[in-house]
């Protein structure tokens, strides 16, 4: 009931690869295997996914590989490329052309925006982008998705802030749009001048969505008015030099004082790692949610790969 077939053999480099139908699929199987987990522990038996990770990573990498293992599959990859024959100039196109032959799915991050798509084009299996430059990140929006249905049973008609870094958080590039093919949702983006979402996906939003996007410089003028507040980290590896980064760092810090300007049931989201733009303190709030929103990530993986490897139960 929760299998959508023509998913089987497909890549995964965009969230707009997935209808919303197929969305839902996912989303409603990842429910699944989080009430029944015993249900599914053999679904991927004799199966092997490859983790190549040319980023550092804690819960893409570790979530696919526990995703795949929670299924009886196994896995292989690296996560550092200098220990790969990369190291010795090997070519993304040769290094996937072969893994098609050692593995039945992959997972690729990779710094430069467009690998994981070029990647595809050479893979004889199913590849999944783990993340991309400041481009996209379209298992991480997955994740999200499942958290925003778990703990607000929609995904339409929602008031949604992304905070923080919205120039290089490729987390915020790929759920805003995805969120924006949903009837109703309105945006806050709050940022510094400097980190604002790039003007092309904002035109790009109210053009082709119709989005409403109120943009704020302070967190106290949106928060009252929303549904989910996303945090995100300031995303030092992606400027140009040390000065800037330090100086825009703590532009947002969300503490218990500002969490008091919230509704009751707003829910705090944050893809993670974070540095310190939610203080410690938040963490005890009921409605800070991130910790959940990574273990979620495991079930949203497991039925991804389960619906691209054509297995079901
Ligand atoms: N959210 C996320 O992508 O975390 P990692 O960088 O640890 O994979």
């Amino acid at each position: 009931m929760f299998f959508m077939k023509n998913l089987q053999g497909r890549h995964l480099i965009s969230p707009n690869d997935l209808s919303l139908e197929e969305i839902r699929a996912i989303i409603e199987l990842a429910h699944d295997m989080k009430r029944n987990r015993s249900k599914y522990s053999t679904l991927c038996q004799g199966q092997i996914l490859a983790t190549l990770f040319y980023e550092p990573s804690t819960r893409t990498k570790l979530s696919f590989e526990s995703a795949m293992l929670r299924m009886g599959g196994s896995i292989l990859g690296f996560s550092d490329a200098n220990t790969s024959a990369v190291a010795k100039g090997e070519s993304i196109a040769d290094t996937i052309r072969v893994l098609g032959s050692y593995a039945d799915i992959a997972v690729m991050r990779h710094p430069r925006e467009g690998a994981p798509k070029l990647a595809s084009e050479f893979s004889a299996i199913p590849l999944i982008n783990g993340g991309d430059g400041g481009h996209q990140h379209p298992t991480q929006t997955l994740t999200d998705l499942l958290t925003i249905d778990t703990y607000r049973q929609r995904l339409d008609g929602l008031s949604v802030a992304f905070c923080g870094d919205l120039k290089y958080g490729r987390t915020v590039h790929s759920l805003i749009e995805t969120l924006a093919r949903y009837q109703g949702c309105k945006f806050y983006l709050v940022s510094p001048e400097e980190l604002v979402l790039p003007l092309r996906q904002k035109e790009h939003l109210v053009k082709k969505y119709g989005s409403e996007i109120i943009e704020c410089r302070r967190m106290e003028e949106a928060l009252p008015h929303l549904d989910i507040l996303y945090m995100t980290r300031i995303q030092k590896e992606r400027f140009f030099n040390e000065a800037d980064y330090l100086r825009l760092k703590n532009s947002f810090i969300l503490d218990a004082e500002k969490m008091k300007l919230a509704k009751s049931d707003m829910i705090v989201m944050h893809p993670l790692p974070r540095v310190n733009e939610i203080s410690y303190e938040v963490d005890r709030d009921p409605r800070a949610v991130y910790f959940p929103q990574a273990e979620l990530g495991v079930y949203v993986r497991m039925a991804l790969m389960a619906h691209l490897l054509g297995v079901s139960k």
